[in-house]
């Protein structure tokens, strides 16, 4: 019998063979492959073909995959050849300067999703300090490892805090309307928008779940749709362009979206498409929430206009998915990956530290102090 997908990690350190091993989620649903990242080319790549997508998952994608070529440059980097220097390590200028060309590599997979950069600081930092305080480079990938598999974890029960916030914002039997994938898939374990669904599931809440398909590449369709389905929740796909009747039916009782970056004003950049759906909230006076792990809160960007929106291939909405091309060649498109949502269409944002309201000036930044 085949394997349910939330039995699968979605990125895990193969601790045996080396590598990082993740969900091929360009495969999904159809085909559930796993394949192992090796290569500084092959982690970017991944990240950069949604091969691992979700700002979280890239976040522990970037933490895993600078930690194993930061193994990859101690033991082959440039020693001097001399058999003295043989099964040595790398000294630590030599090392950092490599580690930084890495580190600064695999940053520029995606600008959007601040994880990316906060994971990789993150083990930047520890780098640094794990050095000043007097450690070998042998000693440094301890901690390096150790530090990547904390932040994984720490994924694990930022997801569930969230889920628990987020289900005290809904009641049993309520309808949800969830955008691309903020899902299992997204994460290590229950997601952002999705936690207050899986644990609402686990307490027999009972919730009907609408998923937008999410155009064009179809993160709610292939990825949401499949994992709620999988785990057993009652989810409904939709396209795009019904959510404001579902609204306006009365069948959605609270929205919840993920999100790639939150600006320091409370404007929160998620999937394209995002915006629309909370302008509709709005409408409709469903209250919008954004799921959010502190990490994704960028305080450094004041608000959404300074956030570096991802632009994708025109093939894209062009003719990935269909039989044949859907648009005239050499028509103009448009393809950016994510929208920025304004602060005032957001109700509340969702963090593992609280429920974050406005003014979001200052409760994003105590939600942020919290943690600390
Ligand atoms: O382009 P993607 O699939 O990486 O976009 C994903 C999203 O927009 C998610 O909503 C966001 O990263 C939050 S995931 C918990």
């Amino acid at each position: 019998m085949s394997r349910n997908i939330m039995e699968y990690e979605t990125v895990e350190l193969d601790e045996q063979e080396g590598g990082i091993l993740i969900i091929d989620q360009t495969k999904l649903p159809g085909k559930t492959e796993i394949i192992r990242l090796r290569t500084a080319q092959e982690i970017w790549d991944a990240i950069y073909l949604l091969k691992v997508r979700g700002a979280p998952a890239i976040g522990v994608t970037a933490a895993f995959g600078i930690y194993v070529l930061a193994r990859e440059i101690a033991e082959t980097g440039k020693l001097s050849g001399d058999e003295k220097d043989a099964g040595k390590f790398a000294d630590w200028e030599v090392f950092y300067e490599k580690f930084t060309e890495q580190k600064n590599y695999l940053d520029s997979a995606r600008p959007t999703a601040v994880n990316l950069s906060w994971a990789l600081n993150r083990m930047d930092g520890v780098c640094r300090s794990a050095h000043e305080e007097g450690k070998t480079v042998e000693e440094i990938l301890e901690i390096l490892h150790e530090e990547a598999c904390r932040i994984k974890e720490e994924d694990i029960q930022v997801c569930r805090a969230i889920g628990e916030y987020g289900l005290s914002l809904v009641k049993p039997g309520d309808g949800i309307l969830t955008h691309c994938n903020a899902g299992q898939l997204a994460t290590c374990k229950y997601g952002t928008a999705t936690a207050p669904i899986y644990l609402g599931q686990e307490r027999g809440y009972g919730f009907r779940v609408f998923a937008d398909e999410t155009r064009p590449l179809l993160q709610g369709a292939r990825l949401t749709a499949y994992e709620l389905h999988s785990a057993g929740v009652d989810v409904t796909l939709i396209c795009d362009n019904m959510s404001a009747m579902v609204m306006k039916n009365g069948w959605v009782n609270a929205v919840f979206v993920g999100c790639d970056r939150v600006a320091a004003n409370g404007d929160a950049a998620n999937k394209i498409g995002t915006s629309v759906v909370a302008a509709v909230a709005k409408r409709y006076g469903v209250p919008f929430y954004v799921c959010a792990p502190t990490s994704t809160i960028d305080l450094a960007t004041p608000t959404g206009a300074e956030i570096k929106i991802e632009q994708r291939p025109s093939e894209e909405v062009t003719e990935m998915w269909y039989k044949e091309r859907m648009a005239p060649e050499g028509v103009k498109v448009f393809n950016p990956a994510f929208d920025v949502t304004d602060n005032e269409l957001i109700t509340a944002i969702v963090t593992e530290n609280g429920i974050a309201r406005a003014p979001f000036g200052e409760s994003l930044r105590e939600m942020c102090g919290r943690g600390r």
